[in-house]
C-alpha cells in the first residue's frame, strides 16, 4: 500500500483554551470532542482504503466514495486545527495596528476596520462553514473568503492564516442559530494574533504584489 496511508494522526492538546470571553468552556469542550472525531474519521478512512488497495478493489465505487469523502474528513481534522490554534484566552481583543499582520492587512485591505468588516460579513453568510482569511504566497496578498461544509471555497495553493468556524455547533451552547454576530464578536475578541501573524509567509519570501 502507498506509505501514507500508514499516517496516524492524533488530536492536538488544546486544553489550554480555558476561560475565553464570549465562548465558554463547556462549548470549546464539545467542540474539541467533535474535532477528536475527525481525527478519528480520517485515520480511519485512510485504514479501508489501505485495505480496498492492497485487496486489488481500487477500481470499486466504495473506494472511490472514500476518496471523495477525504476532502470532508481532512479538512473536518485541519481546519479545526487552526481555528483552536488561532484562539487564545489572553486575546487583547483588537488586532494590532503595527507588526507583519499589521501591515499585511492594512496592505491588502486599506484598513482593520475594512478587513473585520468583511470578515464578518462572510462569517455572517447564511449555511455552515468557514470564514477563512488567507494569504497567496506567491504575492503575499490577504483575502477573506467563505468555504462551504469543510472543503468547498479554498482557493487552491492559499495559506489559511485566520480561520474562524462558523458551523452551528461552535456555537450552539452559547449563542442561537440567530445570535451568530455576537459568537463572531467573541471569537474577534479572543484571536491570538501572534499565532495568526507567525502563519504568514515571510515577506522576504513573496513576490511583490503588481501595482
Ligand atoms: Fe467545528
Amino acid at each position: 500500500m502507498p506509505q501514507n496511508m500508514l499516517t496516524r494522526y492524533t488530536p492536538t492538546d488544546f486544553s489550554q483554551l480555558k476561560g475565553l470571553r464570549g465562548i465558554s468552556d463547556q462549548q470549546i469542550e464539545a467542540h474539541l470532542k467533535l474535532y477528536d472525531g475527525y481525527v478519528s474519521n480520517t485515520n480511519k478512512l485512510n485504514e479501508r482504503i489501505a485495505e480496498l488497495f492492497d485487496q486489488g478493489k481500487g477500481g470499486t465505487r466504495e473506494f472511490a466514495e472514500l476518496r471523495r469523502n477525504a476532502g470532508f474528513e481532512y479538512n473536518g481534522m485541519i481546519l479545526h486545527e487552526y481555528y483552536f490554534g488561532n484562539l487564545t484566552p489572553h486575546g487583547r481583543g483588537a488586532p494590532m495596528d503595527r507588526g507583519e499582520i499589521g501591515m499585511a492587512v492594512s496592505d491588502s485591505f486599506g484598513g482593520w476596520d475594512a478587513w473585520k468588516e468583511d470578515f464578518q460579513l462572510v462569517g455572517e453568510i447564511r449555511g455552515v462553514g468557514w470564514a477563512i482569511l488567507y494569504q497567496d504566497p506567491i504575492t503575499g496578498r490577504l483575502s477573506n473568503h467563505w468555504v462551504t461544509l469543510h472543503q468547498d471555497g479554498h482557493p487552491a495553493g492559499f495559506k489559511p492564516i485566520l480561520v474562524m468556524d462558523v458551523w452551528e455547533h461552535a456555537f450552539m451552547l452559547d449563542y442561537s442559530p440567530a445570535e451568530r454576530s455576537k459568537y463572531i464578536e467573541a471569537f474577534f475578541g479572543n484571536i491570538d494574533w501572534d499565532a495568526v501573524e507567525r502563519r504568514l509567509v515571510s515577506s522576504a519570501a513573496v513576490r511583490p504584489a503588481a501595482a
